[in-house]
């Protein structure tokens, strides 16, 4: 089996983490051997780099230092678990990858694309999701969604008007690289947005795999 590697993205709250377990149910009755995984985080390193970036009580830390530290857990899962499992032809379900540090620190923080992108380049080696598929959410129902969990975050805490950024900021990804990122309304029911990713993945990839 050839590996296949997709990407769920999406402002906190979109739903991301009932998607990934629907999508690894569908992919195991494919037969696939499936890696769910998550970032930052992922790995014993990746999760201790997770501790120290979205410590509420870190509020000193620099946006390069943000950057640097995603890119550091993103490099470490990618080597240690990723590429490995690709390898083996196993499916790999990521909850958020390199978009997120395009949206979150490139647009959301302002530290630029390109910067990002560079950055990445040389954590990732180039390595990219077959698949992303972006969760689309408006900034207030995503944080109305969060504030009835547990206590937030070092990113959650940000304002609305942060998370109205990374909103906007994900919508011009997707709408810039269609072929890569599907974008799909987070307030569709949840059967329905399954169905979606399922239809994108079949037409997308494992039809031209022959699955
Ligand atoms: P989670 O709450 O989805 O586990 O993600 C942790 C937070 O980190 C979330 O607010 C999004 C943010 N984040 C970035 O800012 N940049 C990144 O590269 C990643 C992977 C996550």
């Amino acid at each position: 089996m050839q590996g296949l590697f997709i990407a769920l993205e999406g402002p906190d709250g979109a739903g991301k983490s009932t998607q990934i377990q629907l999508l690894q149910e569908y992919l195991e009755k494919k037969g696939y051997e499936i890696i769910v995984t998550r970032e930052p985080g992922g790995t014993v390193i990746s999760e201790a780099v997770r501790q120290i970036i979205l410590n509420k009580e870190y509020r000193e830390m620099s946006e390069k230092t943000e950057l640097l530290l995603y890119a550091a857990a993103r490099a470490q899962l990618v080597e240690e678990i990723i590429r490995p499992a690709l390898k083996a032809g196993k499916a790999v379900i990521c909850d958020r990858f390199l978009e997120s540090s395009v949206v979150y620190q490139g647009i959301a923080r302002g530290l630029g694309v390109d910067t990002v992108y560079a950055v990445n380049d040389f954590a990732l080696e180039g390595l990219r999701p077959q698949l992303t598929i972006l969760l689309d959410l408006d900034a207030e129902e995503g944080l109305r969604r969060k504030k009835n969990q547990a206590e937030l975050d070092r990113m959650e805490a940000e304002g609305l008007e942060f998370h109205q950024r990374v909103a906007e900021g994900y919508r011009f990804l997707a709408d810039r690289e269609k072929e890569r990122i599907m974008r799909i309304s987070a307030t569709l029911p949840k059967e329905e947005i399954h169905a979606k990713i399922v239809l994108a993945i079949e037409e997308r990839i494992l039809n031209r795999y022959q699955i």
